[in-house]
């Protein structure tokens, strides 16, 4: 969580960090602050709140200073308060240090420092780090002159650098930080442990950030800095170091994606944009995965992942280990990698496996789901199953693949082999398109799976492939003539306060995805389940101030999932039904009806998700709550 960027040029430094931040807000937006040097001194703004705070406090200062850092936090240590937001500073206000993620030893090394003299004025784990690097300030001019009173060799000064480095090796957790000292104005250092940070490139200036869509209207050179990995950002240029002091020799890359993607472009909210992004998203995975020429009867896969043969040849057990929305489309998953491919699947919250993690069998594929590819639950988990494998075959060690939408992330680092799900950045705190392209990853390995271990027919395979190509289309009819039918249907909702979605078989997940879309951008409280369960509880909360919404899509649990909104309607709850427009039975049962497109009972979660997804966003929006930033979430939750 939380956004860092560092400026160092020719440029006043302050609009450009707070222009940054503005793209980061999405991993944090409870605090905002600079610090930047200009004449010897540090100046540092902080303010509580949304960024615009920041905004009002700094338009009373006209600063040109060409260096400096910034933060958008997300409280992890210490109450969404001013004093604990960062820059923070060391005692004497010349060390300014922002940071990303967690120090986990910060109380042992707070009580080290308190015991040397230094006075803490936040609760966070940060604070510790600039006191921590003007201690070894003072320890190195101690030494230095001790040696010149024993009359010695005068001693080496330690650089910025090499003092950071000896700091960040006592640090432990993960973080990524950028440091300002006002003695070396001409200075950033920044170091990463398990927290990503990218590098900017530009003629004269350079950039850093947690994420690049804070550097892409500077530059689409950047660099990803590794784990134990330090740079100094200098005008002249840019240099990396281990953690253990030895210079790198690394090349930046250009990002391929383009500035406009980071823009609402004409929509209120990202959110929405990104709701209307689906079918060019969709039709891009089939683009990047899908042979073209493919026809019924080719005997060749149609699908073509990148992914080495032998990474699921023999492949006799999938475990998927993910978070949030990531975890729904992994439950998919499961149910494609079981049904089409034959192969059992495990789906794993990831926070959760790591204390309880299921044994290691042989011929076991572990896939990481993450669209941010920097959940730190899902990337300890995946650490985690690596260090279990060590000891074993190369094959076995490489049998583990991500699924992410960021190819420069953590997880694409970590994992030998990866799939990108193509979506281009989503800024919406909410996953939307994200989701869906997730899924259609899923789709695109269980079919190639299957058509490998010859568990599909080549009818069953050519009739899902075309279904898959319609797809883009069925999604963009849907949009064009039902939004406005959802926008209506949503105003009659922004009062309700709890809700229930129901569904069975492979849109059960859906219903619990449509749920937390509705809990997380409307704070409703709604709840997921699976509709034939009903009756063994939850149906006891049900009266007529309880909105059920059920999906019922024709195919394999089709009259059983009517059966059970029956049962809702018998407690009097209001019915909408996530289902296509089809006959008197659907109208008689259901109170309103949102209508879906038509399509295969396998490809159904792409088209039933999209109106719940639109339901939550119509509700928030209307309760007039911040639909991109809701309360207390981040996109890319960091911390463990
Ligand atoms: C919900 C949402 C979260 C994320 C979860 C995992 O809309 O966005 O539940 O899905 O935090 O994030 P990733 O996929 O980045 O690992």
């Amino acid at each position: 969580m939380c956004g860092i960027v560092g400026y160092i040029g020719t440029q006043a430094a302050s609009e450009i960090l707070l222009a940054g931040l503005e793209k980061l807000e999405y991993r944090g937006y409870d605090s905002a602050g600079l610090a930047t040097i200009s004449e010897g001194q540090i100046t540092c703004v902080r303010a509580k709140g949304k960024l615009h705070n920041l905004r009002e406090k700094l338009a009373e200062i006209d600063s040109p200073a060409p260096i400096g850092i910034g933060h958008t936090r997300w409280a992890t240590h210490g109450k969404p308060e001013e004093y604990n937001a960062h820059p923070h500073l060391d005692n004497s206000g010349r060390i300014a240090v922002v940071q990303n993620g967690i120090v986990e030893n910060y109380r042992d090394l707070r009580k080290e420092l308190k015991a040397k003299g230094h006075k803490f004025v936040s609760d966070t784990d940060t604070e510790v780090i600039p006191h921590l690097i003007a201690e070894f300030f003072a320890e190195v001019k101690k030494e230095k002159e001790e040696e010149k009173e024993k009359k010695a060799e005068k001693i080496a000064d330690l650089s910025f650098l090499e003092v950071v480095s000896q700091v960040v090796n006592r640090l432990e957790g993960a973080f990524a930080i950028a440091v300002i000292c006002a003695d070396f104005p001409d200075e950033i250092i920044v170091a990463r442990q398990q927290a990503p940070l990218v590098i900017g490139f530009g003629a004269g200036e350079f950039f850093c950030a947690s994420d690049t869509p804070a550097l892409v209207s500077h530059t689409r050179t950047v660099l990803s800095l590794e784990n134990g990995e330090l740079a100094r950002l200098t005008p002249m240029g840019v240099e990396v170091y281990s953690f253990t002091g030895e210079r790198l020799k690394k090349s930046p890359r250009i990002l391929g994606w383009s500035p406009v993607l980071v823009e609402k472009q004409g929509f209120k909210h990202f959110m929405h944009k990104e709701i209307y992004e689906q079918p060019a998203v969709v039709r891009a995975c089939l683009e990047a995965y899908l042979d073209s020429e493919w026809q019924p009867g080719n005997p060749h896969s149609p699908i073509n992942l990148n992914l080495p043969k032998e990474l699921c040849a023999d492949v006799e057990q999938i475990s998927i280990l993910a978070c949030g929305t990531s975890w729904h489309a992994s439950l998919i998953g499961k149910y494609l990698l079981e049904q089409l491919a034959n192969i059992p699947t495990a789906v794993q919250y990831a926070s959760e496996y790591r204390y309880a993690p299921a044994p290691l069998t042989a011929n076991n594929l572990t896939i990481g789901v993450t669209q941010s590819g920097e959940t730190a639950d899902t990337l300890a988990a995946l650490g985690m199953e690596q260090q279990r494998r060590a000891g074993f075959t190369d094959k076995f060690r490489a049998r583990m693949l991500g699924i992410t939408n960021r190819t420069e992330s953590s997880i694409a680092h970590m994992m030998p082999h990866v799939i990108n799900t193509h979506a281009g950045i989503e800024i919406g705190v909410a996953a939307t398109k994200t989701f869906v392209t997730q899924l259609m990853a899923f789709y695109f390995l269980a079919l190639d799976l299957a058509h490998q271990r010859q568990t599909i027919s080549t009818e069953r395979l050519a009739e899902i492939i075309t279904g898959l190509r319609q797809l883009p289309a069925e999604i963009e009819k849907f949009l064009e003539i039902q939004e406005q039918y959802v926008e209506e249907l949503s105003h009659q909702f922004t009062d309700t306060q709890d809700f229930i979605f129901l569904g069975r078989g492979i849109n059960f997940p859906i219903a619990l995805e449509g749920a937390l879309k509705l809990k997380e951008i409307s704070y409703i409280h709604a709840e997921g389940y699976p509709a034939g369960e009903m009756k063994h509880g939850p149906i006891a909360l049900l009266d007529a101030k309880v909105p059920v919404v059920a999906i019922a899509m024709p195919g394999s649990v089709y009259e059983k999932v009517l059966s059970n909104a029956q049962e809702a309607k018998a407690r009097d709850a209001r019915l909408i039904g996530v289902t296509p427009k089809q006959g008197v039975a659907e109208a008689e049962i259901f109170d309103h009806v949102l209508p879906v497109p038509l399509v295969d009972e396998l490809l159904s979660p792409i088209v039933t998700v999209i109106p719940l997804q639109l339901l939550a966003y119509h509700i928030a929006a209307r309760r007039g709550l911040d639909v991109d930033q809701p309360r207390n979430l981040a996109k890319s939750v960091t911390v463990e």
